[in-house]
């Protein structure tokens, strides 16, 4: 019997996903995106994603089914983000997700978005060993996962703050780029050099060490780059727009690769699975497989388009589940917009 088939329908925040797995094998993957009618505001309107999942939900299920050519009645389960993000558009791909599953009297299962951040390298690098570390980072999350068994998810640690890409975002606006910062900011470190400013390493004191070993803080980095820029201003000096760039991204990449490694070691962990929009940046990706290497830890980061949010990771954590024997959620399913592990 050939693995069930599960769609995957994803709206968490700006774009709309719709993928379909048969067990490990991806069939499709099709995204429309709302960032470009964002972008003018800086940063994410809840009501326009909301009105562009309305739009988009349909048309972007008939062109995942047309794609992967599967009728509707050959869908065994249906799989939805029921959280974490924002409450409209989840509450627009949950509408769409009942409608089908009670539509086709299959199953419906709501999953967490971050834990599909990681789970979708199964579709890419194929089945997770029976543990593994999970960083998991976006402007929205920046969070250590400890994973067995694919589905059973403890969260070690995240950001006190600032999540890894929103700090990105946000130095990116202080220094004048477009909005969003994070892959200006990445282009502009490539030709600046790392060491020029000794930006802060936030948590990584003795002190906090103790307290928050796989905790995040990037608001206190966001601040030293602030007064840094602020102080060569006022000096009337022209700021180094690439050493600026190139020093921050260097300080958020070693605090990520540092905590996350230690914590592979800690845990006896040596598989790293790395998901998440930021996870496009290439000071975190250079550093990582840097560092995995020297530590002997297998470094899992499947490709950009399968790190930004997409329908793909929702319908692998789904298959996941159903490969696991879960029970369905209700038809009732709530969407939580803070949902924890
Ligand atoms: O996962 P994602 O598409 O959406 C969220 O769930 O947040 O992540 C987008 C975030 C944004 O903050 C963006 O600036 C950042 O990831 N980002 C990057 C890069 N590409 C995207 N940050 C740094 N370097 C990049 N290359
Ligand atoms: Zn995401």
């Amino acid at each position: 019997m050939s693995a069930p088939l599960v769609l995957g329908i994803e709206t968490s925040c700006d774009e709309t996903g719709v993928g379909i797995v048969r067990g490990y094998d991806l069939l499709v993957d099709a995204v429309a995106s709302s960032v470009d009618e964002h972008a003018r505001f800086g940063g994410i309107i809840p009501e326009i994603a909301a009105r562009a999942h309305l739009e988009a939900m349909v048309p972007t299920i008939e062109r995942a089914l047309a794609t992967a050519r599967v009728t509707l009645d050959e869908v065994d389960a249906i799989a939805v983000t029921a959280g974490p993000g924002l409450v409209g558009p989840l509450t627009i791909g949950a509408a769409a997700a009942k409608a089908l599953a009670v539509g086709l009297g299959k199953p419906l299962y709501g999953v967490n978005h971050v834990i599909g951040h990681a789970v979708v390298d199964e579709l890419v690098d194929g089945p997770f060993p029976e543990r593994v570390m999970a960083l998991v980072v976006s402007g929205g999350h920046s969070s250590l996962l400890m994973i067995d068994d694919t589905v059973n998810v403890t969260e070690l640690g995240s950001t006190l703050d600032d999540a890894a890409g929103e700090a990105f975002d946000k130095v990116g606006r202080l220094l004048g780029l477009p909005y969003p910062g994070g892959p200006h900011i990445d282009r502009l470190a490539r030709e600046g050099d790392p060491t020029a400013i000794r930006f802060p390493r936030g948590l990584t004191a003795p002190k906090d060490q103790a307290k928050h070993a796989t905790d995040f803080s990037f608001s206190g980095l966001k601040t030293a780059v602030a007064r840094w820029v602020e102080s060569r201003q006022d000096a009337g000096e022209a700021i180094p727009l690439q050493d600026v760039a190139a020093s921050f991204a260097a300080a958020v990449a070693d605090v990520l690769t540092a905590k996350t490694i230690a914590a592979c070691r800690r845990e006896g962990v040596s598989t790293l699975v790395v998901g998440g929009g930021f996870s496009a940046n290439s000071q975190l990706r250079d550093m990582a497989a840097a560092r995995c290497a020297d530590a002997g830890i297998e470094l899992r980061i499947p490709p950009i388009r399968y790190c930004t949010d997409n329908g793909a990771m929702i319908a692998a954590l789904g298959a996941a589940v159903v490969r696991r024997g879960a029970p369905p959620s209700p038809l009732d399913l709530p969407v939580d917009s803070t949902m924890p592990l």
